[in-house]
């Protein structure tokens, strides 16, 4: 299901069919640097995780994170949405994109459509973001987007602490 388009991009439900590009997603070096392993070592993994993760969170919720490819031929190459964990009181955006297709503003362009979806289009009045304190990237991108740095939150027992940022109007 199409969910927003933007210039250069559609978002959309991911399924089934996406597993062998959330497989590599999923084991880029920065992804599991920054945001953790989640064990996918195989596309039969990444098919398991898209039921139980993304899929399951679009039947609960009503949005989740969201396959991001080009307008023009839809390749797909990142991932950007929404996300309501039970740790956080607040839902909280998240992105991710292949290596080859960093650094060109789709990371941006992705999560500003995202923001104003979530606003306008579900009523979100206050969304946040979490992000390791080593990830500079990402909490550029945070920046740029008008978040800002609230505080440092703990969202397990015994895990380590990301950083909350908040819009700056919310
Ligand atoms: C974080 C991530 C999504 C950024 O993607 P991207 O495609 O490079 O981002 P964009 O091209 O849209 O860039 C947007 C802004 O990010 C910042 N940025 C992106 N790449 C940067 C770099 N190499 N160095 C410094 N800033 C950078 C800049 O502020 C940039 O704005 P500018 O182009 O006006 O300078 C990407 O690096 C990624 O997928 N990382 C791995 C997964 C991850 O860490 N996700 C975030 C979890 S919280």
């Amino acid at each position: 299901m199409e969910v927003l388009r933007t210039d250069r991009l559609v978002l959309r439900w991911l399924d089934t069919g996406d597993a062998e590009f959330i497989h590599e997603l999923m084991n880029d070096p920065d992804w599991l640097r920054y945001i953790g392993d989640r064990g996918i070592r195989t596309p039969e993994d990444a098919r398991a995780y898209l039921q139980q993760g993304p899929m399951a969170m679009y039947a609960e919720h009503g949005f989740g994170l969201y396959r991001v490819e080009l307008r023009e031929g839809g390749t797909p190459i990142g991932i950007c949405g929404l996300i309501k964990r039970d740790a956080l009181e607040d839902v909280d955006i998240g992105f991710a994109f292949l290596p080859q297709f960093r650094g060109r503003g789709y990371a941006f362009e992705a999560a500003e459509g995202t923001l104003e979806f979530g606003r306008r289009t579900l009523g979100l009045s206050r969304i946040v973001a979490i992000v390791s304190p080593e990830n500079r990237v990402s909490m550029l991108l945070l920046e740029k987007l008008g978040f800002v740095m609230e505080r440092r939150v703990q969202l397990t027992p015994g895990a380590s602490e990301v950083c909350l940022f908040r819009t700056a109007s919310a």
